[in-house]
């Protein structure tokens, strides 16, 4: 009887407890988890901001699916339930209304974006008219008049969203059965009936994206460095963009041997490997970037059956640039490691350059054009030796099925690795694409840039396996571009024109790349072809062409990689120790300077889970591709690329219903009322507890 107060706090203890279990079976009821949640996250320069965040906890808004912008004066001025969280179709996703958005932020929490099944007609970029346009070559000082596109707008459906900021969440969703809850949950309960006010519940959604890094580059990274000076757990706040670039050469190279090589003559055969879209885990690229490397991919397979005493004299030195998107990330750093003797090979060392752009939309019969930079070409020697690299690419186009053309003299070159190299020297090069002037590509560095985008379609009737062999038209005439690409290399290098006409990409590995790069990576081919290590790298989706940050490969390079040694190297007969350690055999010292070894899976053998592993010698090599900003901390340069990714903790979306605000007020209010009842009580009970329940007691002060 005694210990009677003590009970009942006991009591209320106990209750607020079964009330908790309640509460999180309630909210298991309630929320609803998205579960495809592609965000858009925050980037910094050296002096700007752009992308996407929400608050610590995620942005609460009550939905309301945006029927036409002008609809959009309910969320913005007129809806009584602010504020909302905008459920966007593709067709809705414009400039227009983003930025209308933006400017009534107060009553936006949050935007979510349905991806449609098919791609949007007429046209959509979220990126700038002109790319990169303050890194490449054609600055003010090169030459005013090409500055700032000036001639040619290269992308004129860009609406440069993707270089804006936000101070909401974006979401992108499939049009599947998230999208159909919502719409679902938006008709029940957020759409009042006949133009009535709709009455609480609302259904609502909550996006969680918060950034972590804030302002511009030089200002995270001042944040790193304290972090790392001052904290036992250091917690970075982001990272700059970047990974590695791939190369190899037709003839092995000392790499351990930095700087020029007396003897050699190099042409370079470029192509970048990244991309991105509005959303960063969505960048499908097809046309932006997976066109160009794929070309040349396969022109490296078709050069690598060439006799030894057919070796052109010059090298061929093929280069996969990473972050070109970002400020040239990649080309920039390779060209500043050759200035300063951190690569293989110097300036000196290269003849010439010729890069394969984008190259995959081309309608039956029409010509590769053949870029070039005019102002270099103002020299006399550059354009003999421009000329002669067109002559090599007419040549070679009269015996593959391609036909080739110049545009206008006077245009400047499309945005290209070429021209980080033009900025370091006069330099002969040309730049293969598929238009002559603006881009043929209507979806730019967008979530659109597919296969659908390049046509590329596949009977319905084909397993996935049929599919990846399957030669659709659109690998026909990227064979045809490799082919090109492949005799004008051979030619540029010295090679002979009797032997050049028969060389030919096989069109069988254009159609396998395609499908392995824009379809599912995560196919037999391509399993034969990595380290068993990795095979949890292959994903059943198109490949992200996403830069990414620095510790991690990307996508696209950690495929290319091995493709190219695949593709340009021959199978050795070398144990798995052997092959681990870069060396033919035990006593062998010398061969890791001149080639790479990789114990890749090789094929499936019969009745077994087992593989036939097997070691592949090429001389393919990884070189880093981080901006020389960060290296020579010249954060707040304007000649090098100094994009950062902001880190974040977690990115998620789920839906529940919510009960008007004053409605939560009043809960909260008769809740704390409760509680301040039951205090109340509690101190009476137990101050007159002896009155209450009278009986013998033992004197207070006893301890129990
Ligand atoms: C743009 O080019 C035109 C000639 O094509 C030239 O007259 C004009 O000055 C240029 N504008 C700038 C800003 O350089
Ligand atoms: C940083 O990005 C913003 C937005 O795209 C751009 O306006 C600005 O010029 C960039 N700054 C530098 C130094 O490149
Ligand atoms: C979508 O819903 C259908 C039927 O409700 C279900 O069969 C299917 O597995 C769901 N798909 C996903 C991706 O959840
Ligand atoms: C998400 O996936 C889970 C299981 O895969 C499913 O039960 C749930 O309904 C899905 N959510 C939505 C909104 O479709
Ligand atoms: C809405 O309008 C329709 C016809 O105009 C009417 O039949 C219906 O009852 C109305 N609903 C409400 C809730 O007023
Ligand atoms: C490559 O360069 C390294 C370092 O200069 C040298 O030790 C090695 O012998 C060279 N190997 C070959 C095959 O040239
Ligand atoms: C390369 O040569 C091999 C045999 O020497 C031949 O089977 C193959 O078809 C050739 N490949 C190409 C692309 O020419
Ligand atoms: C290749 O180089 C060697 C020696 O430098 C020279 O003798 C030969 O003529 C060259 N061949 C061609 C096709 O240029
Ligand atoms: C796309 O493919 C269809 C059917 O294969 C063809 O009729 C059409 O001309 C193609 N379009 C382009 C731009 O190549
Ligand atoms: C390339 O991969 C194929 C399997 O797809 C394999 O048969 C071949 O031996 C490999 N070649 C090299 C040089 O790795
Ligand atoms: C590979 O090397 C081993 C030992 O050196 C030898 O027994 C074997 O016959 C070789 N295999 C091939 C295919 O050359
Ligand atoms: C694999 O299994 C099939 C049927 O089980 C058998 O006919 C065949 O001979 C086996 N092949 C090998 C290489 O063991």
């Amino acid at each position: 009887m005694d210990l009677q107060p003590n009970k009942w706090i006991l009591c209320l203890f106990i209750c607020s407890f079964v009330t908790g279990i309640c509460c999180n079976s309630m909210e298991k009821k309630i929320y609803l988890n998205l579960n495809y949640t592609v965000a858009c996250v925050r980037l910094l320069n050296a002096t700007h901001q752009i992308g996407c965040q929400s608050s610590l906890s995620g942005d609460v808004g009550v939905l309301h699916v945006l029927e036409s912008e002008e609809n959009l004066d309910w969320v913005l001025n007129t809806g009584h339930s602010p504020p909302y969280m905008v459920i966007l179709e593709a067709e809705l996703f414009t400039r227009s209304i983003l930025m209308k958005l933006k400017d009534g932020s107060r009553r936006v929490a949050g935007v979510a974006v349905i991806e449609p099944n098919t791609n949007l007609p007429g046209g959509f970029s979220p990126h700038t008219t002109c790319p990169n346009e303050n890194s490449g070559v054609y600055t003010e000082t090169y030459d005013p008049t090409y500055a700032h596109c000036n001639r040619t707008m290269w992308n004129p459906f860009g609406n440069g969203l993707s270089y804006e900021e936000f101070p909401f969440p974006i979401f992108s969703m499939k049009e599947d059965n998230d999208t159909r809850v919502i719409r679902q949950c938006y008709q029940d309960h957020n759409r009042g009936e006949n133009g009535s006010i709709p009455q609480y519940p609302l259904c609502a959604m909550q996006l969680s994206s918060h950034m972590s890094a804030v302002t511009d580059t030089p200002t995270c990274m001042r944040r790193n460095r304290i972090q790392n000076d001052f904290s036992i757990s250091p917690e970075m706040v982001c990272d700059p963009l970047g990974g590695s670039n791939i190369w190899t050469s037709t003839r092995p190279i000392n790499n351990t041997e930095k700087g020029h090589k007396p003897s050699q003559s190099v042409v370079i055969a470029a192509a970048r490997m990244d991309s991105r879209s509005f959303f960063f885990d969505l960048a499908p690229g097809a046309q932006s970037s997976a066109s160009g490397l794929i070309a040349l991919l396969a022109a490296a397979q078709a050069l690598r059956n060439i006799s030894d005493e057919d070796q052109p004299n010059r090298t061929i030195l093929y280069a996969f640039f990473e972050g070109e998107t970002f400020d040239y990330i990649g080309s920039s750093k390779m060209v500043y490691d050759m200035e300063n003797t951190r690569f293989a090979l110097d300036l000196d060392n290269v003849h010439s350059m010729v890069e394969v752009g984008q190259v995959g939309i081309r309608p039956q019969g029409s010509p590769i054009y053949l870029h070039s930079d005019p102002v270099s070409r103002k020299n006399d020697s550059v354009n003999t030796e421009v000329q002669s690299l067109i002559e090599n690419l007419k040549e070679a186009s009269s015996s593959s099925n391609t036909n080739v053309s110049e545009p206008e003299a006077s245009q400047p070159l499309p945005p290209s690795s070429l021209q980080r190299f033009l900025r370091a020297r006069p330099f002969p090069g040309v730049v293969l694409q598929d238009h002559s002037s603006t881009f043929t590509n209507r979806y730019y560095e967008s979530m659109f840039d597919n296969p659908e985008n390049l046509n590329m379609t596949y009977p319905p009737e084909l397993t996935p396996e049929e599919q990846l062999s399957f030669v659709t038209d659109t690998a026909k005439a990227l064979a045809d571009v490799a082919t090109l690409v492949a005799q004008t290399l051979f030619l540029q290098a010295g090679g002979d024109s009797a032997k050049a006409t028969s060389i030919t990409a096989d069109p069988q590995t254009v159609a396998r790349l395609l499908y392995g790069f824009l379809v599912k990576s995560n196919n037999s081919w391509f399993e034969q072809m990595i380290p068993s290590d990795f095979k949890s790298r292959l994903v059943d989706r198109p490949t992200n062409f996403y830069t990414g940050v620095h510790m991690q490969k990307s996508e696209p390079s950690f495929l290319v990689e091995y493709i190219l040694a695949n593709l340009t190297g021959t199978v050795v007969n070398v144990t798995q120790e052997d092959c681990k350690a870069q060396r033919e055999n035990e006593d062998d010292k010398e061969s890791r300077h001149l080639y790479s070894y990789m114990w890749v899976q090789g094929a499936p053998v019969a009745n077994s889970t087992d593989t036939d592993s097997l070691c592949v010698r090429s001389s393919v090599r990884l070189s880093p591709a981080i901006s020389p900003a960060f290296d020579l901390d010249l954060l707040s340069s304007a000649d090098y690329s100094t994009w950062t990714e902001s880190r974040w903790k977690k990115i998620n979306g789920r839906i529940f219903l919510v009960a008007s605000h004053e409605l939560e007020m009043l809960t909260l209010g008769v809740g704390v009322g409760i509680l301040l009842l039951s205090l109340i009580l509690t101190y009476l009970i137990s101050s007159k507890a002896e009155i209450l329940f009278c009986s013998g007691r033992e004197p207070t002060s006893a301890t129990y």
